[in-house]
C-alpha cells in the first residue's frame, strides 16, 4: 500500500495556558492519500492558518502525531524539519512572495539552490516549470513586469520546481481578479490530473467546487469532510 502524504492523529494547537488558553487546533484526524485535491475551508478563526502551519512544518503541534509522505516530523530538530519541508512541500501564498529585484526564471531556481543542485540544472528545470505553468514567453520578467495572474503562476512554478509531495496553498487566489482566477483554477486541475497532491486552503466556494474533497473546520475541529462524487480520486 502506499503511504498517505499527510497522516495527523489527533493533532492539537494551543496557545496559552490555563483560563487564556485557545485551543486553535483542538483534535485533528486527517489523512490525504498522493493525487487527492483538498479544499480546507472554514470562517476566520477556526484554526486553518495554524493547521496548515502544522501541515507545512512551519511549527510544531502540541499533542498528537503527524506523519509527512511516512516521516514522523514530530521527532525532527528545527534543521531536519527546514529540510523536509524544502524537499516535501511547495509553498503557494496569497501575495505570491516573490523576490521583486529577481527573474521569474531566478525566482523558480531559489528552492533548487538551497536544495544544492547545480546551476546549469537548476536553470533547465527552472525553465521546465514555468513552461508548464505557460509562462515560458517571461522568464526574464521581473515581477513588476508581470499581471498578479502571472507573478501567482510564477509562485507555482517555484512551489513544484523541487517536485515535492505535497503543494500547500494558503488562499493563492485571495489577490486574484476572477480572470485570473480561473486561470490558476485551471492549472491546480493540470496539476492534480498529472498527479499532483494539492491542499488549499480558501474561504472561496468557487475554489473549493472544483477540489476532489472539502474538509470545513470549525472551533479548531474538522466538522465535515466531504468527497466530491464528480470527482473521485482515481484508484
Ligand atoms: N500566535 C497565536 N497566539 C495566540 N492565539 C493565536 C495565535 N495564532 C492563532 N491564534 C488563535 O487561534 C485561533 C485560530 O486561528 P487561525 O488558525 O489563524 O484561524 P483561521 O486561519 O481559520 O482564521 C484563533 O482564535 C486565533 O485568535
Ligand atoms: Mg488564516
Amino acid at each position: 500500500m502506499r503511504r498517505p502524504v499527510l497522516d495527523l492523529r489527533q493533532v492539537t494547537k494551543t496557545y496559552g495556558a490555563g483560563d487564556t488558553a485557545v485551543h486553535a487546533v483542538a483534535g485533528v484526524d486527517l489523512v490525504v492519500e498522493r493525487g487527492d485535491y483538498v479544499a480546507v475551508m472554514g470562517a476566520s478563526g477556526s484554526g486553518k492558518s495554524t493547521l496548515m502551519n502544522i501541515v507545512g512544518c512551519l511549527d510544531a503541534p502540541s499533542s498528537g502525531r503527524y506523519l509527512l509522505d511516512g516521516v514522523d516530523v514530530g521527532r525532527l530538530q528545527e534543521r531536519q524539519l527546514s529540510l523536509v519541508r524544502n524537499r516535501k512541500i511547495g509553498f503557494v501564498f496569497q501575495s505570491f512572495n516573490l523576490l521583486a529585484r529577481t527573474s521569474a526564471v531566478e525566482n523558480v531556481e531559489l528552492p533548487l539552490a538551497y536544495a544544492g543542485v547545480r546551476p546549469a540544472e537548476r536553470r533547465r528545470r527552472a525553465l521546465a516549470a514555468l513552461d508548464r505553468v505557460g509562462l515560458a514567453g517571461r522568464v526574464g520578467h521581473h515581477p513588476n513586469e508581470l499581471s498578479g495572474g502571472q507573478q501567482q503562476r510564477v509562485a507555482v512554478a517555484r512551489a513544484i520546481v523541487n517536485e515535492p509531495v505535497l503543494l500547500l496553498a494558503d488562499e493563492p487566489t485571495g489577490a486574484l481578479d476572477s480572470r485570473s482566477t480561473a486561470d490558476m483554477l485551471d492549472l491546480f486541475d493540470t496539476l492534480n490530473a498529472s498527479g499532483r497532491t494539492l491542499v488549499i486552503i480558501t474561504h472561496e466556494d468557487e475554489v473549493a467546487a472544483r477540489a476532489r474533497r472539502v474538509v470545513r473546520m470549525r472551533d479548531g475541529e474538522i466538522q465535515t469532510d466531504v468527497r466530491s462524487a464528480a470527482r473521485e480520486l482515481a484508484p
